[in-house]
Formats: C-alpha cells, sequence, structure tokens
C-alpha cells in the first residue's frame, strides 16, 4: 500500500544552517565509507534480507521516475555496489551512459565485478569520490539518483548542492532513501523492528554491530517527507514531490532543476534592427 504523494511550496527551512557543513565534515565522510568498506561484502545479500526484498521493488519505481526524454546520461551518487544502477539499466532502456560514484573502495569493487559479471562495462563506469565535490563539469548530467546514500553525508545540503551543480538544465534529481510510516501504530511496529530486530540480524550476519547500530539510528535522526522535501528546495530544486513506498518506510523524492531560460533567443527575436 502507498501512501498519497505531496508537493512542497519554495521556502527556506528554518534549519538549513544546523544541516550545512561543519569543519569535521571530511573526517565523518572518511569514518562511514571506512563503515561501509568493513560490511561490503555482505551488504547486498542483507539488504534484501533486511528489507525483506522490497528494495528491489523501490529500486524499480526509482527508473520509473527518470525522465522520459531519451539517450539519457545518468549519475547514481553513493552507488555501493552499484544496485541501484543496475536496476536503472534494467528498467530503463533510454539510458545511454552510467556513473556510479561512491567513496567506499570496496563497496565500489564489489560494484565493478557485478558490472562486468552484467557485461555492462561499456554503458556503466564507477568513480570514487566524494559526492560533495564531484569530478564533473557543471550540467553534464540528465538524472542524478541517489538510493540510501544521502543521510550518510556529512553534509547533506552540500551534497545537494551538488547534484544540482551536475545536472542539465532541466535535469531531474530522484532520491530514494528511508522514511517512517506517518501512522503512530505502524510507527511503532516499524521502529521496534528497526531498533531491536535489525541490529540483532545484521550483527551476526555482518559481524558489524556497530554499523547496524547506525543504520537505525540515521534513519530516525534524517528529515523525511516535507523536512526532506523542504532542504531540496532551499538548493534550488523546482516541481519538487514526495512519494512514499511500502507504507511510508521508504521514499522518492523528485526535483527539477529549471530549464534554462533562453536569453540569446530572447535577444534576436525581439531585435528588429538590422
Ligand atoms: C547504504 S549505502 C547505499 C548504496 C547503494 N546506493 C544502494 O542502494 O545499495 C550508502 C553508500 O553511500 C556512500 N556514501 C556516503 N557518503 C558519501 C559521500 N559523501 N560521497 C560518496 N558516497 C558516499 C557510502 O560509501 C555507501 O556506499
Amino acid at each position: 500500500m502507498e501512501a498519497k504523494s505531496h508537493t512542497v511550496p519554495k521556502k527556506e527551512p528554518a534549519n538549513i544552517s544546523q544541516i550545512s557543513a561543519d569543519e569535521s565534515t571530511a573526517a565523518q565522510q572518511r569514518d562511514n565509507a571506512r563503515m561501509f568498506d568493513r560490511i561490503a561484502h555482505r551488504y547486498d545479500f542483507l539488504n534484501r534480507l533486511l528489507s525483506l526484498r522490497c528494495d528491489v521493488t523501490w529500486r524499480r519505481r526509482m527508473a520509473e521516475c527518470l525522465p522520459s526524454t531519451k539517450n539519457l546520461h545518468i549519475l547514481d551518487v553513493a552507488t555501493g555496489t552499484a544496485d541501484s544502477l543496475l536496476s536503472l539499466v534494467q528498467h530503463c532502456d533510454r539510458i545511454e551512459l552510467g556513473v556510479g560514484l561512491d567513496m567506499a573502495e570496496r563497496m565500489l569493487r564489489m560494484g565493478q565485478a557485478k558490472l562486468q559479471e552484467g557485461g555492462q562495462c561499456k554503458k556503466l563506469s564507477l568513480v570514487r569520490a566524494d559526492g560533495v565535490t564531484m569530478p564533473f563539469e557543471g550540467a553534464s548530467f540528465d538524472a542524478v539518483t541517489i538510493a540510501f546514500g544521502i543521510r550518510n553525508f556529512a553534509d547533506t545540503i552540500g551534497g545537494l548542492r551538488e547534484f544540482h551543480r551536475v545536472l542539465k538544465p532541466g535535469g531531474r534529481l530522484l532520491v530514494l532513501e528511508f522514511s517512517l510510516p506517518t501512522n503512530s501504530f505502524l510507527r511503532r511496529c516499524y521502529l521496534a523492528y528497526f531498533r531491536c530486530v535489525m541490529p540483532v540480524i545484521g550483527r551476526l550476519l555482518s559481524g558489524d554491530a556497530a554499523a547496524y547500530r547506525y543504520l537505525n539510528r540515521s534513519v530516525e535522526n534524517f528529515p523525511y517527507g516535507s523536512e526532506f522535501c523542504e532542504l531540496i528546495v532551499a538548493v534550488g530544486f523546482a516541481d519538487v514531490h514526495a512519494h512514499p513506498l511500502t507504507l511510508g518506510v521508504a521514499t522518492i523524492y523528485q526535483g527539477q532543476k529549471e530549464p534554462a531560460s533562453d536569453v540569446s533567443q530572447l535577444n534576436t527575436e525581439g531585435d528588429g534592427t538590422d
């Protein structure tokens, strides 16, 4: 069952400065990448198990939200083991070129093996870099996607700004992220699973208790729904929507970079002189 999506008007959120970067973000970010490298060998298996395979459907839903134009050049930030990148290509035949970017080396190595296995190395490539300072020129991609990655950014706003920079005018941002059910009974049940069951399974199967304690804390502390939409609006995206999935335990956020107003055309069209 899926809740109704909602649109958020343009307005500056009050707490934007609290979420913006501070000096310790680079160190935080490196610790975070190391944590994902520690669990890389079990990451895909645990994702399927702990989400009861819902993540497969959520990733397919994200592919369905890609722009309807052909020859898409897409960037999947925080691509990890390239699960989302591969799912996007599998479910959208309009993708001409895809790049996956992540900071965690071992996650990327697992992803590279999957790309090779799937014979996708011509179309898809992986880059190791920080999503807040990406090695791409501005206006390079038709779509930027990020699945379960943005809440791990030490600098959320810095990341969103960078996604905006590398998108072409008219390009689309798609963020798939965990959220919490709005229904209070469901939220209590979900939090019990999240706080008590998930960390135990995660610890037993990955051998890393801290990583799976981090998972539930990071989800509970991260803004979701209209609060997260406000952040996307604040960095300059328009037409921002949230589409809650599976009783609200995950959400796809969508935003558009405004198309460039064609100033040169306006100038020549209005110019009657020889
Ligand atoms: C929960 S995993 C998600 C992986 C993948 N997108 C998926 O759907 O399975 C989060 C990923 O975000 C990456 N990450 C966190 N902060 C990042 C940053 N600032 N730049 C690039 N990658 C980052 C981590 O290294 C990790 O691989």
